[in-house]
């Protein structure tokens, strides 16, 4: 009998084989509830059901994201970048901001990146097919990624290396003993490498997302430095490890269940596909708000400045939403999946990150039909991201 009371604050939760059932339970019984605080945190609401979830995610006005959207800033009483970072920016400064970013990542400035990304993901499992054990999630999910990103800002090639390592080392998720300063190290150095780069662009623009920044004006004045560095950064955290561990979560259910790799070899409606892993295998188990007024919901009265999670975890496989939640269906339609948030801060790379994964595990079911695994996959350990640091499997 799972316990209903764990503390969704510690990562090894999450690791727990029985979360499934979990929020299974949690979503019958009590779709929003109250996890206590402890001497170290304060408490929050948790909502685990998919239309609370929603409702929430689409109300700017009651709900703010300016005190942070995941625990790890809601629980230490704010963001540093809010107000000046896209996801932790309220309307109607938000508008304004996301204006500015949306052209570089709409579906049709995206369409030259397609050939690239095609060409280095071949590039990448050919090389591999046949040639032994490998680890899918560090050799080819956190390249393609982190490069089409570098690419999309105009960070040169030899900078990419460093930046796959300091991304994963900025969340702290990949490994439950890696100590907290490590991550504020690498989040600084990406910080720094960033800051680098717009004054580089300053003085020569080399095209890309960075330049484009520059030549923008924010509320009748040029961007600063800050305000640039920021939103490039939101880009390379929103995007790199939520992309990477997507592709790598979806290859190891792959590897776990030979039958949904062969039902995903006959798929032929490959964006209806790409929106089912997205419901079934996005990486990100919650976002957040706090609470700017009492606000009633169905057994939850919510106080002015309370913190309100929203589980997307188990707001996608939500019954009452979609029929069957727990199997994976290629053709599942419609699929209205919360896995890229709702409303206004809707996900602003959510163009980029259906091309990547469409792309990559086009290429894999491509290049062989055989995929095996070759060890066993090491999980992360977060409050906030689910799925796996490392993913040894063989191509055959
Ligand atoms: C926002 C998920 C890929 C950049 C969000 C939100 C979600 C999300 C749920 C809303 C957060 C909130 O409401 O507080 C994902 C998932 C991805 C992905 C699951 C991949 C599978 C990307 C990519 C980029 C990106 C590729 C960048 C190129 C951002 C940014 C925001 C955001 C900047 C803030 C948008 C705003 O506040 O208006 N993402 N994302 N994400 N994402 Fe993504």
């Amino acid at each position: 009998m799972i316990a209903l009371d764990l503390d969704l604050t510690e990562p090894l939760v999450h690791a727990r084989a029985d979360m499934a059932e979990f929020w299974r339970i949690q979503r019958r019984h009590r779709p929003i509830f109250w996890q206590p605080g402890t001497a170290a945190a304060s408490g929050f609401w948790v909502v685990c059901g998919y239309h609370a979830a929603a409702g929430i995610y689409r109300d700017h006005v009651r709900f703010t994201s300016q005190r942070g959207n995941v625990l790890l800033t809601l629980l230490a009483g704010g963001d540093s970048a809010a107000g000046d970072m896209l996801a932790v920016t309220d309307p109607p400064r938000h508008t304004v901001l996301r204006r500015l970013l949306t052209p570089a990542l709409s579906r049709k400035a995206l369409c030259a990146l397609a050939n690239p990304i095609r060409d280095r993901t071949r590039r990448l499992l050919s090389d591999r097919v046949g040639t032994g054990p490998f680890d899918f999630a560090r050799e080819v999910a956190s390249r393609i990624l982190i490069y089409t990103i570098c690419d999309l800002l105009g960070i040169a090639e030899r900078d990419h290396e460093l930046l796959v390592t300091l991304t994963k080392q900025a969340l702290g998720s990949e490994d439950a003993a890696q100590p907290r300063i490590d991550a504020m190290a690498a989040r600084q150095e990406i910080l720094l490498c960033l800051l680098e780069l717009v004054q580089e662009q300053r003085r020569q623009p080399a095209g890309g997302l960075v330049s484009a920044l520059i030549a923008e004006t924010f509320e009748g004045a040029p961007l600063t430095d800050d305000q640039i560095v920021t939103n490039c950064y939101s880009m390379i955290l929103g995007g790199d490890e939520t992309s990477r561990l997507i592709l790598t979560n979806t290859a190891q259910a792959f590897v776990a269940d030979p039958s949904l790799w062969d039902a995903f070899g006959e798929v032929t409606d490959l964006p209806t596909a790409v929106e089912e892993i997205l419901r079934c295998f996005a990486p990100t188990m919650h976002f957040g708000r706090v609470a700017r007024t009492d606000v009633e919901l169905p057994g939850a009265d919510i106080a002015a400045g309370d913190i309100v999670t929203l589980w997307n975890i188990s707001a996608n496989r939500d019954e009452s939403r979609f029929p069957s939640p727990d199997t994976v269906r290629f053709d599942r339609k419609p699929n209205p999946h919360l896995s890229f948030g709702f409303g206004p801060h809707h996900c602003v790379g959510a163009h980029l990150a259906r091309l990547e994964i469409g792309i990559v595990l086009d290429e894999l079911r491509g290049v062989t039909r055989v995929i095996r695994p070759a060890g066993t996959p090491r999980p992360l350990y977060s409050n906030f991201l689910h799925g796996y640091a490392t993913l040894p499997i063989e191509l055959a």
